[in-house]
């Protein structure tokens, strides 16, 4: 690098398109490589976590992505952006990659002052398809409302942005230390932290025993960021047969797949579990690892199924031993967590969609599980959702209990009843309709009570809010529920995560305290309340559509 780097300020106006959603900003990669396009949006973060006049004057970020296509233009950019906005030191994963989890391990443990986040999680990859930016806190988690709204309010006031100028590109492939202007980079081993952090929580002895049994195990890292973490982990650390960890080099498009662990996605690892060669235990994670799918031998596990047996049952793993404190899920989650939070006696908290919601509840001790119906489990050892840890807290329990996942199961479902649950999603619909359904929804909601729809009953119905316990901070508009007399739920929203048109979320839910009595099959058990969602809504004069794209 030449010693003259110097920094450059650089003239610029604000871009459209700038507002982060559910996830930080996410945006089509094009639209992301558009000239000034990161640089404005980082320029915007630095100005909001830096110090009025002196930036990042003394602060140390993490830095790293899910390997994505521009992940790694992208990193040589912040790099040189945080150089010359004067940071200290800058974390930054062996070839630009952490997974959001690990990312969040590395913040936590290094005390950094946050750090960025590349990643589109489950959106496909490449120059077609999507790329993102997040910034974290130095708790680990993802920003709150509050500070995204300030990034985004930045963004439409910003003249300048700062980078160095004529320096050339960091080679982030060998691990150390090296200086870029003033500041110096770390380059650090993407797995080591969050390993050590697996490490503690689970019974690696009682793992290895378990492998050693002959019990079978296939994960799909869906050619996305998890490959390297779960070889590393499950293969040369736990002793899992070389080849269970599927599909593990990471490519920058994911290999044209989509890594979003559902039986949709991810159906060829579904159809291994349905078949004869099935393994004991299987599952997947997405893009950037937060995300997972478990599978058993012959047996899907949902995701608000599989934080209830979590929560049920997560006292046999080490780290858990002492009990939960409680359990969060985010309002679309089916509340099969709750029965059991109920039974043990602990918190339950019922959060809007996303996981920044989680944080206070975690950063007060008010809650040790968090969950997704969107294949989001995590704890309060990070502070994202974990697609891995899922993994091994559900193999630590298999460990203890010797039974099979399908047992595990169908045992939860007779002592707690059954949580039947789907999700429809329309996807890529006109964002106009969308919006209009939406609205009439919500001017119908409080006429909508005592009114039957194909045999069920309308209880109550609501456009959810919630008031953070901690920072009695209120969020509103976070989605639509319609309780149904008959233990039954649907709620609508709109996708914040989305890139292109709008996506519908219909979420779908009965409980029944003899699953004998509906079968195996949600969309069968849950047929009445699809029914009675679709006229409820209007979902078909809305959209034009009579199927959703994706059921999960
Ligand atoms: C989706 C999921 C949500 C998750 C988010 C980020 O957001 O539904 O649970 O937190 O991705 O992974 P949505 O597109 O529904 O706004
Ligand atoms: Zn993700």
């Amino acid at each position: 690098m030449p010693a003259a780097a110097t920094v450059k300020t650089v003239e610029t106006t604000p871009i459209e398109g700038q507002k982060p959603g559910t996830s930080g900003l996410r945006k089509q990669t094009r639209v992301f490589m558009q000239p000034d396009f990161l640089e404005n949006y980082v320029q915007a973060i630095f100005d909001v976590i830096g110090n009025p006049g002196n930036e990042l004057a003394g602060m140390t970020l993490a830095l790293g992505g899910d390997g994505r296509y521009f992940n790694d233009r992208a990193i040589q950019v912040i790099l040189k952006m945080a150089a010359a906005n004067g940071a200290a030191r800058v974390l930054v994963g062996r070839d630009g990659i952490l997974s959001t989890p690990a990312a969040s391990a590395v913040i936590r443990a290094r005390k950094t002052d946050g750090g960025l986040i590349l990643s589109a999680s489950h959106n496909p990859a490449g120059e077609d398809g999507d790329f993102g930016l997040k910034y974290n806190i130095p708790a680990g988690g993802p920003a709150p409302e509050a500070i995204t709204e300030a990034i985004y309010r930045r963004t439409q006031e910003i003249t300048t942005y700062r980078i160095l100028d004529e320096a050339d590109d960091l080679d982030l492939s060998a691990l150390g230390e090296t200086t870029l202007g003033g500041m110096t980079v770390e380059i650090i081993d993407p797995v080591a932290i969050y390993a050590g952090v697996m490490r503690d929580l689970f019974d690696f002895d009682a793992l290895r025993a378990l492998f050693k049994s002959g019990f079978t195990l296939r994960f799909d890292a869906m050619h996305a960021v998890t490959g390297p973490y779960a070889k590393a982990i499950l293969e040369d650390e736990l002793g899992a047969p070389a080849g269970s960890v599927m599909n593990a080099t990471p490519l920058p498009d994911f290999g044209g797949g989509h890594p979003d662990p559902n039986p949709v996605w991810a159906k060829p690892l579904l159809d291994l579990v349905m078949g004869p060669d099935a393994p004991d235990f299987a599952a997947a994670s997405d893009g950037d690892g937060d995300r997972n799918m478990i599978l058993g031998r012959g047996v899907y596990v949902t995701p608000s199924d599989s934080l209830a047996v979590l929560t049920a049952n997560a006292p046999l793993a080490p780290g858990y031993a002492k009990g939960l404190a409680g359990v969060a899920r985010s309002m679309p989650t089916s509340r099969a967590a709750d029965r059991v939070a109920k039974r043990l006696g602990i918190n339950t908290f019922e959060t809007p969609t996303g996981w920044k919601f989680f944080g206070n509840l975690l950063d007060a001790g008010l809650v040790t599980l968090c969950g997704e119906e969107s294949a989001g489990t995590g704890s309060d050892h990070v502070r994202e959702k974990d697609g891995l840890w899922a993994v091994l807290l559900w193999l630590n329990i298999l460990a203890e209990r010797r039974e099979s996942v399908a047992g595990i199961l169908q045992a939860h479902w007779r002592e707690y009843g059954r949580d039947y649950y789907t999700r429809h999603d329309y996807e890529g619909v006109d964002k106009a309709a969308a919006e209009a359904l939406m609205d009439e929804l919500h001017q119908q909601l409080a006429a909508l009570p005592g009114k039957s729809f194909g045999g069920l009953t309308v209880s109550a119905a609501d456009d959810f809010a919630y008031d953070d316990p901690v920072d009695g901070s209120r969020a509103t508009g976070q989605g639509i529920r319609i309780f149904f007399q008959e233990n039954a739920r649907a709620v609508f929203r709109l996708s914040g995560t989305g890139t292109v048109g709008a996506t519908l979320r219909v979420y779908l839910e009965r409980f029944e305290d003899d699953p004998a009595r509906l079968g195996d099959d949600p969309q069968e058990a849950l047929a009445a309340v699809i029914k009675a969602a679709g006229e409820i809504a209007g979902i078909a004069a809305h959209l034009g559509r009579e199927e959703p794209d994706v059921r999960t």
